[in-house]
């Protein structure tokens, strides 16, 4: 059932007329594993709002890509609440997840995550047809897209006949190409020497200016600086939420 939500007030404090995108409310998440109990999140209160750009920032271990999986509907919370644009996602089945998250989120990984034997088209085609659209819109959809990160040449190559930098591109056309609300990316420079890394940044910064809501996990403070916005974890719990000054 859909739940309405609100905005904490120190969120409002840098509200600019945007609404809250994502609401989080105590979510916790537990692994268990050969009967140890690992809390990776204990709970979390986190809202993002359209148009943002967030970074999540804190030491390894402390909960990073387990938060942005479960803003990606990737992974579901032990416990508490997320709301996507007003809808309860938290408790799902799996496939009202899955739908959700192929027409609302973006996700962008550190290891690029293409399909090997498909084509550059055909890897940003996927979501698309996964989807049920039509194939005149497809087409549209996945050229944009290619041509939005400088692709567009490309489209035809497999993944393994691109540069690292090329691939991560490719990730973020297929990511952005069914139009999400928002782009999710852990680590997306984790496997690209500095140049590179540096281009794949500088796209998500224009892809920002141009209206994308963003949420990154990055340890690098350069790449940190681009947020609007920056989360601080530690041991599962926010310890810091900072707008860049
Ligand atoms: N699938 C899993 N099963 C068991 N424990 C897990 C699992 N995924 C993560 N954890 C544990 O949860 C905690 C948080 O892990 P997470 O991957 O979110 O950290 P992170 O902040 O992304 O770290 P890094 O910066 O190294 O990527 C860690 O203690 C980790 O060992
Ligand atoms: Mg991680």
């Amino acid at each position: 059932m859909a739940t309405e939500t609100t905005t904490a007030p120190s969120r409002d404090a840098h509200s600019n007329g945007s609404s809250t995108l994502i609401h989080l409310d105590g979510v916790t998440k537990v692994f268990l594993t050969d009967e140890v109990e690992t809390h990776a999140l204990s709970g979390i209160h986190l809202d993002i709002r359209t148009g943002e750009y967030v970074s999540i920032a804190g030491p390894s271990g402390c909960g990073k890509s387990t938060l942005l999986s479960i803003l990606g509907l990737l992974d579901t919370p032990s416990g508490g609440s997320y709301t996507l644009k007003g809808t309860e996602v938290a408790n799902l089945s799996f496939p009202e997840r899955a739908r959700i998250r192929n027409r609302e989120i973006g996700f962008i990984f550190q290891s690029f995550n293409l399909i090997g034997d498909l084509t550059v088209y055909e890897n940003v085609e996927l979501p698309l047809t996964y989807r049920g659209m039509p194939a005149g819109e497809r087409k549209q959809f996945v050229t944009e897209a290619l041509e939005r990160v400088g692709m567009g040449h490309r489209a035809k190559h497999l993944p393994s006949q691109l540069s690292g930098g090329q691939q991560q591109r490719v990730a973020v056309a297929r990511a952005l190409a069914g139009k999400p609300a928002i782009l999710l990316a852990d680590e997306p420079t984790g496997n690209l020497d500095s140049r590179n890394g540096e281009a794949v940044m500088d796209l998500l910064k224009e892809l920002h200016a141009a209206g994308a809501t963003i949420c990154m996990v990055t340890h690098d403070q350069r790449f940190a600086e681009h947020a609007d916005r920056t989360v601080h974890l530690f041991d599962g719990r926010v310890v810091e939420d900072r707008m860049a000054a």
